[in-house]
C-alpha cells in the first residue's frame, strides 16, 4: 500500500488557508481520489467551509471520497507516547491533563513531533473505509506556527537520535523532504503584507527545511472583468456623467482589484521564481461547499500547468 501524498496548505493569518485547503480536496476528490481533510487549528472554520456540524478526533467521511477530521494536541501527544513508553499506564499517567503542558513545555517540539507523527500515520492507514488515502491534505496554522511545525524533526534529532523517538523523527523528516510525497502550498492574498509574508515563508520552507514546495497561490484574486476599452469607456461615461454613480464606483473598485491581483502575481513571481497560481475571488455570501468549485477548478488547471 503505497503512500498517501501529504499537501501542506499555510500561509499569514486570514489568507483562505482553509477555504483553498477545502477546495484542493474538493478538485481531487471529484476526480476519484480518497482525500483526507485535517484541521490543527481547532475550533476552526473547516467544518464549516466543508458544509458539516463539526469535525471529530477520527476521519469521517463528510462527502463521498472525502474524510475529514481534527487533529486533537492532547490525544496525538498521548498516542506518540503510548508508542514509546512499554507500560501504557505510565504514559496515562505522564499525561494526566496537569502534567500534559508540562510535557509538552519540558520538550521543544515534541508536541510539533505528536501531531506530524499522527498525520503520517493516517498517511499509511488503511483503517477508515478499507482502503488508503490517496491524498492527506492538512490545513496547516499561519505562517508564524506553520515553521515551528515543519522545523520539529530538526528542533528535536538532536536530542532524540536514536531509540523509537528518533525512529520516528527521521521517519516524519524523511517524508517532509520527500517531493514525491509531499508538496507545500503557501497562501496570500493580493495584498503586498501578504505576498511579503509567502516570499519569506516559501524561502523558510524550501531553503531551511528542505521541504518541497508548489507555485505559490494568489487567493481571492478579482478576474479580468475589463478590457482597456471598457476601461476608456468608463473615463468617457465619467466625464460625461452618463454613469450611475454607483455603478461608477463599483466599476472602479473592481479595476483597482485586479491590478493590485497583476502587481502581487508580479511580486510573488519575482520573490520566489515561481509563477503565482491564481485563484478568483468568490461572490458568495454564504461561501456554502459547492461555491468553492471555480477555486478547485483554478487549482487544478494551476496546478497541472
Ligand atoms: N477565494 C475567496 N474569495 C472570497 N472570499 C474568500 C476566498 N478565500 C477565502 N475567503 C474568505 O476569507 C476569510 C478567511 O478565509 P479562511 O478562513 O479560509 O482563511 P484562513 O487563512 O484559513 O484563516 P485563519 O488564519 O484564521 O485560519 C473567510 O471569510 C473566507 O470566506
Ligand atoms: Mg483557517
Amino acid at each position: 500500500m503505497p503512500a498517501a501524498r501529504l499537501a501542506i496548505v499555510t500561509g499569514k493569518g486570514g489568507v483562505g488557508k482553509t477555504t483553498v485547503a477545502a477546495s484542493l480536496a474538493r478538485a481531487a476528490a471529484q476526480e476519484g481520489r480518497r482525500v483526507l481533510v485535517v484541521e490543527i487549528a481547532t475550533p476552526g472554520r473547516m467544518a464549516s467551509v466543508l458544509g458539516v456540524d463539526s469535525l471529530a478526533a477520527e476521519p469521517v467521511e463528510v462527502h463521498p471520497n472525502l474524510h475529514a477530521v481534527a487533529l486533537d494536541e492532547a490525544r496525538a501527544l498521548e498516542q506518540l507516547v503510548d508508542g514509546l513508553l512499554p507500560l501504557r499506564f505510565l504514559s496515562r499517567q505522564l499525561l494526566s491533563s496537569e502534567t500534559f503542558r508540562i510535557v509538552a513545555a519540558a520538550v521543544p517540539g515534541i508536541l510539533e513531533i505528536a501531531l506530524l507523527a499522527q498525520v503520517v500515520d493516517w498517511m499509511h492507514s488503511t483503517r477508515f473505509g478499507g482502503r488508503g488515502f490517496d491524498l492527506v491534505v492538512l490545513d496547516a496554522p499561519a505562517s508564524g506556527h506553520s515553521v515551528p511545525l515543519l522545523s520539529s524533526p530538526r528542533t528535536l534529532s538532536g536530542l532524540a537520535a536514536m531509540g523509537p523517538l528518533g525512529e520516528t523523527v527521521k521517519r516524519i523528516s524523511r517524508c517532509l523532504t520527500d517531493p514525491r510525497r509531499t508538496m507545500a502550498f503557501v497562501v496570500a492574498i493580493p495584498e503586498e503584507w501578504a505576498v511579503a509574508e509567502a516570499i519569506e515563508l516559501m524561502s523558510s520552507l524550501r531553503d531551511d527545511l528542505d521541504v518541497p514546495v508548489a507555485r505559490p497561490v494568489l487567493n481571492a484574486a478579482f478576474p479580468r472583468r475589463f478590457s482597456k476599452t471598457d476601461e476608456k469607456l468608463l473615463d468617457e461615461a465619467e466625464r460625461s456623467g452618463t454613469i450611475d454613480p454607483e455603478l461608477l464606483v463599483a466599476g472602479r473598485y473592481f479595476l483597482r482589484r485586479r491590478k493590485a491581483a497583476q502587481k502581487q502575481a508580479k511580486a510573488l513571481k519575482k520573490g520566489t521564481g515561481l509563477g503565482a497560481v491564481e485563484l478568483p475571488f468568490i461572490f458568495s455570501p454564504t461561501m456554502a461547499w459547492e461555491d468553492l468549485d471555480p477555486v478547485a477548478e483554478a487549482l487544478r488547471a494551476g496546478l497541472a500547468s
